[in-house]
């Protein structure tokens, strides 16, 4: 049986392909490269020795999505990592990221059912729950209160998915909300590389320490957090990748149901704590400066990973100096 991959050439669906295609997994991957290259695809042959089938397709396209569900009658399950992510651009360009997302989406979904796969997990995001009910966030605390259409995609998704699994509970469906995925394989052959210049924060400290941007903006030092800046939960990529395999050995064991797990390590590092671990793991420095506060931002924002620890038996286990080092390895491969 394989699995369907939708983005699997991008940040996080790379990885996973890599862990599923590690476990024996027959992996079939689609991905448009339209924010990946194709070298991805090389990296994961090569990291892992073993092959899997590609089709350079949007998913969007129903006709060339039918025809590999029509040539791949084993597919047992599907993994959606084809969602746009960038929070500042999806508020420039609201339609695209609503028709790549929820369209896009829709489109799998339907397909999904015509072929009768009904197995399905879902790139969510700790967005979802918008300015945090309370700290640490556990899976029941309130959602909604987006503050851009990236994340608004994100809830609309998880309802969407809500509602289908209500008109037909035959469906088994993992919605797994992501906290700050950060790292690369420690190979160094895969990783994250935005295009132009980065908005998250690990991909712009490498690039500040490789010397191709100058400094860091540290956007505000007045929050209500030990030491004034942002508190986030950054998770390392392949520990993420790992809660996939977790999350779809539930799903091919249970009974049939739609569950919902936080990623994330259920500690909180602030962005003045990441430099710091960033210039001890790798002995470069990261010149920054204090900056006007982010819109949109939040103080802190991190997870309760229990609920996913009893029910997937699953942990993050890389530490921070993982992260800082597998993030600089991969800029270095790349230079
Ligand atoms: N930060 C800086 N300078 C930068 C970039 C970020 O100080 O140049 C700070 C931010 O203000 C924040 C922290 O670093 O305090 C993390 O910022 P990121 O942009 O890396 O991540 P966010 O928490 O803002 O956003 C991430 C993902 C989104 C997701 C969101 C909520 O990028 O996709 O977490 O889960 F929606």
């Amino acid at each position: 049986m394989s699995i369907l991959v939708t983005g699997g050439a991008g940040y996080i669906g790379s990885h996973t392909v890599v862990e599923l295609l590690n476990i024996g997994q027959d992996v079939i991957i689609i991905d448009n490269f339209s924010n990946s290259k194709p070298e991805a695809l090389e990296s994961i042959r090569k990291i892992t020795g073993k092959d899997f089938k590609f089709y350079e397709i949007n998913y969007l396209d129903r006709n060339s999505l039918e025809k590999v569900f029509e040539e791949n009658k084993d597919i047992e399950s599907v993994i959606n990592f084809a969602g746009f992510k960038a929070v500042g651009e999806s508020v420039e360009k609201p339609i695209e990221y609503y028709t790549n997302n929820i369209s896009g989406s829709l489109v799998l979904l339907d397909t999904m059912r015509k072929y009768g796969v009904k197995k399905f997990v879902f790139s969510s995001s700790a967005t979802v729950y918008g300015n945090p009910e309370r700290i640490p966030l556990t899976e029941d605390c309130k959602i909604g209160g987006t503050t851009n259409p990236y994340g608004t995609t994100k809830l609309y998704i998880e309802q969407i998915l809500k509602d289908i699994y209500k008109s037909d509970n035959s469906w088994d469906i993992a919605i797994l909300r992501y906290f700050n995925p950060v790292g690369a394989h420690e190979s160094g052959l895969i990783g994250e590389e935005p295009q132009g210049i980065p908005n998250n924060l690990m991909p712009y400290i490498v690039r500040v320490a490789a010397g191709i941007l100058k400094e860091l903006s540290v956007y505000g030092n007045d929050y209500n957090t030990p030491d004034g800046t942002g508190v986030r939960d950054y998770i390392h990529v392949v520990d993420l990748a790992k809660g996939h395999i977790k999350a779809i050995e539930k799903l091919n064991k249970e009974k049939h149901g739609l569950f919902i797990y936080n990623l994330g390590t259920g500690v909180g590092y602030s962005v003045l704590d990441m430099v710091k671990a960033f210039e001890k793991t790798t002995g470069k420095k990261v010149p920054y400066k204090i900056a006007p506060r982010r819109e949109g931002d939040i103080a802190t924002c991190y997870s309760d990973p229990t609920k996913a620890k009893n029910e997937l038996n699953w942990v993050a286990t890389k530490t921070l100096e993982d992260m800082c080092r597998d993030s600089w390895k991969f800029i270095q491969n790349k230079m």
